[in-house]
């Protein structure tokens, strides 16, 4: 009988970590410089830094930045004023740190830090915002007790917070702000954007 191929975040799975494969794998295999906005206890940057020559992981919160660093440099420094240099990454990700603050603000940060042609990548979750999104919160309760039967709930020591703006209101954000992107809905709450910065003209 053919075996299902275990989830990599089987022993430590949340609605975060379930959708790391596929975070990853939309990462262009040309990324050699990848910055991780957000990153918390530096979990993603450490599944992307076999894969990447140069993983950066940054986050405001210093309690919760891994002190022994191996591959990954970790830097404490704000989302709204990165201190990085203009178009030093081939690849952005952020993953649940939008509605952290201005989705504006944080946007350009990762955008100017960008290079050109480089991708953005943007993890995040809505506000429940009726009866439209109810179909899909309907989808994500049976996935959540469907996956949460054979994974172990993972709750890591990271600073969490309730989105202000709805589903609708953030995927208008986000195509303000990243003009052309591609915003899908994913399962378990939460939405994945990809974006490539033009080449000229930014
Ligand atoms: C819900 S956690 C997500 C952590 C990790 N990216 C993940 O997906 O598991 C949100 C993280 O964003 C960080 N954060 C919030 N506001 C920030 C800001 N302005 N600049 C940098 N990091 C911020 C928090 O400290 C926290 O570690």
């Amino acid at each position: 009988m053919a075996r299902t191929a275990r989830h990599p975040f089987a022993d430590r799975w949340n609605h975060n970590t379930h959708h790391f494969p596929l975070l990853r794998s939309r990462l262009p295999a040309t990324a050699r410089r990848v910055l991780d906005i957000g990153c918390g206890d530096g979990t993603f940057c450490r599944f992307v830094a076999d894969r990447s020559a140069s993983v950066v992981g940054v986050d405001v919160d210093v309690s919760v930045l891994p002190r022994e660093s191996g591959q990954v440099v970790f830097a404490a420094t704000s989302a709204d004023a990165l201190g990085l240099a203009d178009g030093t990454f081939d690849a952005v990700t952020m993953s649940m740190v939008l509605h952290h603050g201005d989705p504006a603000r944080l946007l350009g940060e990762a955008v100017r830090v960008l290079a050109p042609g480089g991708v953005l990548l943007v993890l995040g979750l809505g506000r429940y915002g009726g009866w439209r999104d109810a179909p899909r919160e309907v989808r994500d309760v049976v996935t959540h007790r469907l996956f949460s039967r054979r994974m172990t709930p993972w709750d890591p020591p990271t600073v969490k917070a309730d989105p202000e703006l709805t589903w609708a209101e953030t995927r208008s954000v986000l195509r303000d702000e990243l003009p052309g992107c591609r915003y899908e809905r994913l399962p378990l709450w939460r939405y994945l954007v990809s974006w490539q910065k033009p080449t000229t003209g930014l």
